[in-house]
């Protein structure tokens, strides 16, 4: 093999370009990247090509001289690290080692879970999706990517866009909920709060859609399991957040560890091809899950490593993520001729191209800064705090028992997730620490100093079967003039692998939320969760609830802003709360059924227990008449509809407006409703604004079939807003 490569090397050497007599093209920043990349291709030995395709995992913990060790065992070859230090210094001593010590000098390419923050954690997506704010959303990824790079990570695997219905999937607390539009607008707020304007800047992160797709069809909410997507139901819910990602210039996609109809997404030709490249034109590369390629031999389509890098290469996944088995399965394959050079040239191509793109070989290295410069500057925590109370959801407020009103002079902060640090991050951390993390406890004694008295106690502990704190908590409630409760779940019971058959809290948990409410004090349950939660066992004993989820380094501030009033709440869910799990699937917008009022549960409600798009506000918004400019609609036009809301409440308050359309008669049976716009604007008290949504029919009114083909059909359709409703036709 090496003689090979040798003769190789030396053959192609003399094809390729120089820009000037020792400067070659691919080193010539000038130079247009496709030529670039092709020269530098035309360069590589097989070896060399075959190192490109992998990924391995770096820096296994964070003991320093493992990294250490680890560095002396890359291979300057290597293309991509999942690069888990935060040394910047470390990080050059490794690219250094590429740049210096391989034959062509080319910048590894170093990711990490930058899901919602770096260093800075942000609220988890699911949280954000439930604030409404495209913006701040679009801001902390930019903050994330600030903090990255100047950390030596130059891609994320991140957004997560998989719309997710089933809440005991633990990686629902990962995605921006159920719906497909949402998904999208926030995942191209990530893609291009990553990478800005231009990939080639220092503070830009290349962004990473994943799981392409269907991942969180995982039947049963089970993780890593078998998935049943209906053709329709590929093209209708779980493509169009990644087609709006890709369309707004993501660089690079993940393939899902699921199977679609028996093909698994690691070897889909159809998604990873057809879909993603000649029919949507991307021209970024796909990497694997961690794995994703061994694993198809576990899913029944390999036999073996080879079957499975050929199956995985020629379907059109590029980069292998740490299981090697490209690096170790290609050479033979090609050797032997059953795959062509030229598939693994397209994939070396595609990550080269990034490498260019991102101006890895002009700007190698990162300035080597101490912490307080590269992580938690005010606004990154600013941008935190802001985003975390825009993300909680006030699903109970009983006799306005929030805001904290002026007479309470002592509040008993109780519960698990009083004075917690770590959990308040959520999953998928990065590299966040505990020790930065504002619990709700500080950030309550902050927020109401001079004004009330905090004292707290656990009281309980997340499970088990502990009373022994319960009398404290118990008299704590007794002396108190408001009793808070900070409960939920443990940053693990989500995520990865972290499913989870009951929604409800461990019955330690309700059965104090109970104890404590009998103190006849008002009492407010605070939800800190990764998902949607059970709440029946305990909410009809309890004047307030907030869904909390699980908001980040600072967490405890955003908490302390929403219950003293500085903050009105303004947060809508971005998945249904079912009743429990039983319930599910349950999400808004289910396709119409044959019998609407009929084949329900005898034995549970039909309806969940808080609705798609519900929250409560300090504030009461009254909304007008639902407005259309006209009733009639041509193709190529527009129509403009508005709506005039006004805050009739006593306190400034943030209102987002969701327009939905639906389709009651077309060529197969559409959901019920869909939405199609959202805006959130800020109305102070006794003022209005109107909110517009112009229809494009061909974006809003058109729909897929089972083949992706799009369909616009004339005939009625509805517009609804805040449960107004107007028709209006498409002639
Ligand atoms: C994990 C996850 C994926 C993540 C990757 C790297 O298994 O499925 O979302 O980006 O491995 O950590």
């Amino acid at each position: 093999m090496m003689k090979r490569a040798i003769a190789v090397s030396l053959l192609v050497g003399s094809a390729c370009l120089c820009s000037c007599a020792d400067q070659p093209v691919y080193r010539d920043p000038e130079a247009p990247v496709e030529r670039r990349v092709e020269d530098l291709l035309a360069r590589m030995t097989l070896e060399e090509k075959v190192m490109q395709v992998t990924q391995w995992t770096y820096g296994k913990n964070m003991n320093v001289n493992n990294v250490e060790q680890e560095m002396k065992a890359v291979s300057p070859m290597i293309g991509s690290l999942l690069y888990r230090s935060t040394s910047a210094a470390f990080y050059n001593q490794v690219q250094r080692k590429a740049i210096e010590e391989s034959r062509l000098g080319i910048p590894i390419l170093c990711g990490f879970d930058v899901i919602h923050g770096y260093r800075t954690i942000f609220p988890i997506p699911l949280g954000q999706a439930c604030a409404w704010d495209v913006e701040k959303t679009g801001e902390s990824c930019r903050i994330a990517a600030r903090e990255s790079r100047l950390s030596g990570v130059h891609w994320t695997f991140s957004p997560m866009v998989d719309v997710a219905r089933d809440a005991r999937w633990g990686r629902v607390s990962e995605g921006y909920g159920e719906d497909p539009y949402l998904n999208g607008v926030m995942g191209v707020a990530a893609v291009r709060g990553y990478q800005g304007d231009d990939l080639s800047k220092s503070d830009a992160m290349a962004a990473c859609l994943k799981h392409f797709v269907g991942y969180a069809y995982s039947e049963g909410g089970r993780d890593y399991h078998y998935t049943e997507i209906s053709p329709q139901s590929l093209w209708e819910t779980a493509l169009p957040p990644f087609e709006m990602g890709v369309k707004a210039g993501a660089a690079t996609v993940m393939s899902a560890f699921n199977d679609i109809s028996g093909i698994p997404a690691s070897a889909n030709r159809y998604t990873m091809t057809e879909i993603l490249r000649d029919r949507w034109g991307f021209d970024g590369f796909v990497v694997s899950d961690w794995n994703a390629v061994e694993q198809l031999k576990a899913q029944g389509v390999a036999a073996d490593d080879a079957e499975a890098c050929l199956k995985a290469l020629t379907a059109g996944l590029d980069m292998d993520m740490v299981d090697d088995v490209y690096r170790r399965s290609l050479p033979g394959l090609i050797a032997d001729g059953t795959l062509p050079e030229e598939v693994l040239d397209e994939a070396v191509r595609r990550i080269l191209r990034l490498k260019f793109r991102m101006g890895l070989f002009e700007h190698p290295y990162v300035e080597e800064l101490p912490d307080s410069v590269r992580y938690l500057r005010p606004e990154a925590r600013a941008v935190a705090r802001e985003l975390a109370a825009e993300s909680m959801v006030l699903l109970k407020n009983k006799e306005a028992v929030l805001p904290v009103r002026g007479e309470v002079k002592r509040i008993a902060l109780l519960g698990p997730m009083a004075d917690n640090r770590v959990d308040l991050m959520g999953s998928w951390w990065g590299q966040g620490v505990a020790d930065d993390v504002v619990t709700i406890l500080e950030g309550l004694r902050a927020e109401f100093a001079g004004k009330a008295e905090i004292v707290s106690c656990a009281g309980c502990g997340f499970d088990g079967d502990d009373r022994s704190q319960f009398a404290r908590a118990r008299a704590l409630a007794r002396q108190s003039d408001l009793v808070v409760l900070c409960m939920g779940e443990k940053r693990n019971w989500s995520g990865e692998n972290a499913s989870r058959a009951s929604l409800a809290l461990p019955a330690i948990q309700e059965e104090f939320i109970r104890e404590m409410a009998r103190t006849g004090r008002p009492t407010v349950v605070l939800l800190s969760s990764g998902r949607p939660v059970d709440v029946r066992g305990f909410e009809s004993e309890v004047d307030a609830l907030m869904a909390i989820w699980q908001p980040g380094t600072e967490g405890g501030n955003a908490v302390a802003q929403l219950l003293s009033g500085k903050v009105n709440p303004s947060g809508r869910l971005a998945i249904t709360f079912p009743l429990c799990a039983e319930q599910q699937p349950v999400y808004y917008n289910r396709r119409q059924a044959a019998r609407p009022r009929s084949g329900r549960y005898q034995n549970l409600p039909h309806d969940p227990m808080y609705p798609f798009g519900y929250g409560l506000s300090y504030t009461t918004f009254s909304y007008g008449t639902l407005r259309l400019e006209r009733t009639t609609l041509h193709r190529g036009e527009r129509l403009a509809a508005e709506i005039e809301v006004t805050n009739d409440g006593t306190c400034d308050g943030k209102e987002t407006v969701l327009w939905y359309v639906s389709d009651p008669v077309a060529s197969i049976s559409r959901p019920m409703r869909e939405l199609r716009h959202f805006e959130k604007q800020s109305i102070p008290a006794g003022e209005s604004r109107v909110f517009r949504f112009e229809i494009d029919p061909e974006r809003d009114l058109s729909f897929p079939d089972a083949t992706g083909e799009r369909h616009l059909e004339n005939g009625t359709f509805v517009l609804e807003v805040n449960g107004r409703r107007v028709e209006f036709e498409l002639i």
